[in-house]
């Protein structure tokens, strides 16, 4: 296991669930969140394992991103591994949603990982190693309905993330981009964060059962993260449902969006 860690996202979900897993295997993990104090809980309850340090971060500020990321760099004599992993969940229908959901969603989930790859690269660059690994999600790769601003930010971490992989294979450097499925994590209870509230985003978890009857468990993902790192997988897509959609888009994107479609009328369905 890599030596020096940072998950941003890491008070919460598949955030903490990634940092438990590189304690567990090793890591000395920066667990880094908006959430202070959840940061501080996160790494007081994983240090019985390992090392573990807490920051406060937000990721729409670049420069607090590359502040820290090069004092853990310069504290761990480099910087191995980075999940850019914090994100909101912004659903709607696309006629209600305000230009505000459009911008949290683009500012938080594409440009805190804009933040993370910039102030992380260079430094991997110039130790010729290290790994960055972006939280996208499966909405990254499938239409999905009734989240079109989250959909349209995790397809451009996608995109980031494979174009960086192919350029960051000439300097020593490694990428990877996470797509799950829905998880069960309170992201899907806190959907459109001080923003206006939608039907469906005040129903995100609902939806999310009505269209995945199983929620992915974030241990489990984690634990699916670590094995296509060690693969060396680009895209580590999960759980098999996932997999399965994911090729049918590749197979027909016409009847994908079909598919897509009757599960936005089942999610919008009066409850
Ligand atoms: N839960 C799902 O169904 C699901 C599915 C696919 C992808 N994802 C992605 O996984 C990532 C983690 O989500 P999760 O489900 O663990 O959610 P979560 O809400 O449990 O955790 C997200 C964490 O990110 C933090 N955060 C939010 N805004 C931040 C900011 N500006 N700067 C720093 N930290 C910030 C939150 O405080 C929280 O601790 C996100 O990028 C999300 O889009 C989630």
């Amino acid at each position: 296991m890599s030596r020096s860690a940072i998950v941003t996202g890491g008070a919460s979900g598949i955030g903490l669930a990634l940092a438990h897993e590189l304690v567990r295997r090793g890591a000395s993990v920066t667990v880094a969140d908006i959430d202070g104090d959840g940061a501080e809980r996160a790494a007081k309850r994983l240090s019985a394992e390992g090392a573990v340090s807490a920051a406060r971060l937000d990721v729409t500020d670049a420069g607090a991103v590359a502040e820290l990321y090069h004092r853990v760099a310069a504290e761990n004599g480099g910087l191995d591994l980075v999940f850019n992993n914090a994100g909101i969940a912004v659903g709607g229908t696309t006629d209600e949603l305000t230009l505000d959901h459009w911008n949290r969603a683009i500012d938080v989930n594409l440009r805190g990982v804009v933040h993370g790859v910039h102030a992380a690269y260079p430094i991997m660059v110039a130790q010729g190693r290290g790994r960055i690994v972006n939280t996208a999600s499966l909405a990254g790769l499938v239409p999905a309905p009734l989240m079109a601003p989250y959909t349209a930010t995790k397809h451009a971490v996608v995109g980031l993330s494979l174009a960086l992989r192919a350029e960051a294979a000439l300097r020593g450097v490694k990428v990877h981009v996470v797509c799950p499925g829905f998880v069960d994590t309170p992201l899907l209870r806190n959907a459109n964060p001080d923003l206006p509230k939608t039907e469906i985003g005040e129903h995100a978890r609902e939806a999310a059962i009505e269209v995945q009857r199983r929620l992915y468990d974030a241990d489990a993902l984690a634990r699916d993260v670590m094995r296509g790192l060690a693969r060396d997988r680009a895209l580590i897509v999960a759980p098999a449902s996932g997999r399965a959609a994911w090729r049918g888009v590749r197979l027909s994107p016409s009847a994908a969006a079909r598919v897509a479609s009757l599960a936005a009328r089942r999610m919008l369905r009066p409850r």
